[in-house]
C-alpha cells in the first residue's frame, strides 16, 4: 500500500477540512491494510491445503482492494453519518476488501467455513446475495470478519470485508457493473440490457448449480 498516495488523496478530498488529523487516518487505511493482509494470507492457505488434501482448488482468485478517500467519503456522506475520524473508526468497515472468486457454488460456503471457524477470526456481519439476490440479479455473499492486528504499538481488531462469489457471478458483475457506470448510453437501452442482465443472473446461477453437480458427482 503507498501510503504517501493515501496522504495525497486525503489532502485533496472533502474529508481533509473535517478530519483533524490526517496521520491517523492514514493510520487506520494502514491497520485496515494489514488486516487485509492476514485474511489474504488466511484464504491462500487454506486454497493450498485443499489442493494438498482434496486435490482441488476452491479459490479461482482473489483480488485485494483500498477503498479510495473519494468513496470513503462518499460513502459517509450518501450514509448521512458525520464526517469525523469516529465515523470511520466505527461505522466504517469496508476500507480494507478481498474478493474471492471460487471455482463452484459449494466453494464459497467451503471457503467463507474454513476461514469464521478460526479461532482469531470473528465474523461481524453476513449477508447472503446468494440466496437472497439483489433486485438487480447481484449475487454474493458478503462477510465482515475481523482479525487481530499485531503492531509495534499493540494488538489490534481489524475489520475486513470479504466478497465471496463464484466466477460466474463475478463475470455478472462485472458487466452489470460496467452498464451501471456507463453515462454515455441512452435509457430505453441500459433498461433493456438491466432486463436481460436479470434473466442471465439466474440462467447462469441455474448452469453453475448443474456444473457443480457433474463436479461433485466426479468428486466422489
Ligand atoms: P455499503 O455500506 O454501501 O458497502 O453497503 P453494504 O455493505 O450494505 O453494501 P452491499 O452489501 O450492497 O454491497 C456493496 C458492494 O457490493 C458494492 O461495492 C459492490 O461491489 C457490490 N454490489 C452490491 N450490489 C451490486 C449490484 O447490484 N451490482 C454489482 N455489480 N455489484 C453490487
Ligand atoms: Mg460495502
Amino acid at each position: 500500500m503507498d501510503v504517501k498516495q493515501i496522504m495525497k488523496d486525503i489532502e485533496k478530498s472533502p474529508l481533509k477540512g473535517q478530519i483533524g488529523d490526517l496521520k491517523e487516518l492514514a493510520q487506520i487505511y494502514q491497520l485496515r491494510h494489514s488486516g487485509v493482509n492476514e485474511i489474504g494470507t488466511k484464504l491462500e492457505n487454506l486454497d493450498e491445503e485443499y489442493s494438498m488434501n482434496y486435490d482441488h482448488n476452491p479459490i479461482h482468485h482473489m483480488e485485494e482492494r483500498m477503498k479510495s478517500v473519494r468513496s470513503l467519503a462518499g460513502k459517509i456522506v450518501r450514509k448521512g453519518y458525520p464526517l469525523n475520524l469516529d465515523t470511520i473508526h466505527h461505522k466504517i468497515n469496508d476500507i480494507g476488501g478481498i474478493r474471492v472468486i471460487t471455482n463452484y457454488i459449494d466453494d464459497v460456503y467451503r471457503v467463507e467455513e474454513a476461514l469464521v471457524q478460526q479461532s482469531d477470526v470473528t465474523l461481524m456481519k453476513r449477508k447472503n446475495y446468494i440466496e437472497d439476490p439483489k433486485p438487480s440479479g447481484y449475487r454474493s455473499l458478503h462477510l465482515v470478519v475481523s482479525v487481530p492486528v499485531f503492531q509495534s504499538n499493540g494488538v489490534f481488531d481489524v475489520p475486513v470485508e470479504v466478497q465471496l462469489r463464484t466466477i460466474g457471478m463475478d463475470m455478472w458483475a462485472s458487466l452489470e457493473h460496467k452498464l451501471r457506470y456507463k453515462t454515455d448510453v441512452p435509457k430505453e437501452k441500459v433498461d433493456e440490457h438491466a432486463g436481460n442482465l436479470k434473466e442471465y443472473a439466474s440462467e447462469l446461477y441455474d448452469i453453475e448449480s448443474r456444473m457443480q453437480k457433474i463436479f461433485r458427482d466426479l468428486q466422489g
